[in-house]
């Protein structure tokens, strides 16, 4: 088995029908860009019945970077799989994503329909879509919480069917790590080389992104996430941090995606400057603070050396720099370098007075500012100087 990962990007569908985050027909064209850019294998644009809007993205989208694969969700019905097919008509290489609920949970709530009428349902819906393009996924939703020798039926059906992606999703993040492995694990050798088994996993108890891994390292070779995460209510699986603990772990982790991660960081801004929220600032790899330092221990020792506390190379990920954060916790090893990049380089004597009037202001509030820094700086050079003169 090959240990290439492909990368389905759902950023412009599950991320986007999440609150805050819906995007216009334009601006999905400038994310889908810079997707591109960063070497996404699978463009998820749209799901064309919910709205005229999203159709005319995904065609938009479709046609304009066809040389891409660009899929359309549909759900198993026949109304939407013939309407993600009309909004894939100028695409190159067109997906059909068709999905349909096959845990107990949603039989019983939301369908009132047996497991048989189901399996059938995926199975023709699949066949439909077959006959508009040769790429179907087919998802069954909520296959977490499906039973497991049912769920393998289902899987069995629609790649007899025609489906050539068999994804399972942890629609609500139920799974834990060592569990959805198994259930990964147990689908990849009832389908074989037949279809590529893809995951894509929900972030409700914060796992999605151990749950793809976890699902990779059983055999899974598609990852469907979002830029910088968003989703439905907690989220998708983020594409930088999967990407990243693949590339950054490659000793444990020997698989290999095409992302061009020096794009991760523009992609994210992007994505931010389009939607109502940016990534918290303690977010892993495009967060603000992700390469920011504060305490002195930690800025003493990224000044001797980076790699004592640094496992990413922020231009790796297209991150400017890193910064050191001057606060009550810094140390006068990073104040010094600072003073210095300001223009003022100290002397032992000057250093000692700045650092201890540095703190004092420090202990009052949440960060020091360059410009307060230089006041402090001028205050006992000034004073040093006028000093020297009365001597
Ligand atoms: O979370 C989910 O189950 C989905 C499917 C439509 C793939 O988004
Ligand atoms: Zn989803």
């Amino acid at each position: 088995m090959s240990n290439r990962v492909y990368i389905f990007d759902t950023t412009l569908r599950d991320g986007e029908q999440s609150p805050g985050c819906s995007m216009t027909t334009p601006e999905k064209l400038r994310m889908a860009k810079s997707l591109v850019e960063l070497g996404v294998d699978i463009l998820e644009a749209g799901f064309p019945i919910a709205s005229d809007g999203d159709f005319e993205a995904v065609r938009a989208v479709s046609a304009e970077y066809n040389w891409v694969q660009v899929a359309a969700l549909a759900r198993a019905t026949k109304i939407d799989i013939e309407r993600a097919a009309q909004s894939l008509d100028k695409a190159r290489r067109p997906r059909i994503h068709t999905f349909i609920a096959t845990s107990d949970i949603h039989l019983k709530y939301k369908f009132n329909k047996s497991r048989q009428q189901i399996l059938e349902e995926a199975a023709a819906a699949v066949e439909l879509a077959r006959s508009y393009v040769e790429d179907v996924e087919f998802s069954a939703e909520d296959a977490t919480r499906t039973d497991a020798d049912y769920l393998e039926e289902v899987c069995r059906a629609v790649v007899a069917a025609g489906a050539r992606t068999v994804n399972l999703p942890d629609t609500v993040g139920w799974s834990v790590p060592h569990e959805y492995g198994a259930l990964i694990g147990r689908m990849v050798k009832a389908l074989g080389d037949r279809a590529i088994l893809s995951v894509h996993c929900h972030d409700d108890l914060g796992l999605a992104v151990a749950n793809s891994i976890a699902a990779v390292q059983a055999g899974a070779r598609q990852i469907e996430c979002t830029i910088n995460g968003i989703g439905e209510r907690a989220g998708n699986c983020s594409l930088e941090e999967v990407v990243c603990a693949m590339k950054v772990r490659n000793d444990q982790l020997p698989f290999q995606t095409g992302i061009a991660t020096e794009h991760l960081y523009p992609a994210s801004k992007l994505l931010s400057s389009m939607i109502t929220f940016g990534p918290q600032p303690n977010k892993a790899i495009v967060g603000e603070n992700a390469f920011a330092h504060e305490a002195g221990i930690h800025q003493d020792g990224y000044l001797k050396h980076k790699s004592t506390y640094e496992i990413i190379e922020p231009s790796h990920v297209g991150v400017p720099e890193s910064r050191l954060v001057l606060g009550k916790h810094s140390g006068r090893h990073a104040l010094q370098q600072r003073c210095s990049d300001l223009g003022y380089p100290l002397n032992k004597e000057q250093l000692g007075e700045v650092y201890r009037r540095f703190t004092a202001l420090a202990d009052t509030k949440k960060g020091v500012r360059n410009e307060e820094i230089v006041d402090i700086i001028q205050q006992v050079t000034n004073q040093a100087v006028l000093k020297t003169a009365a001597d």
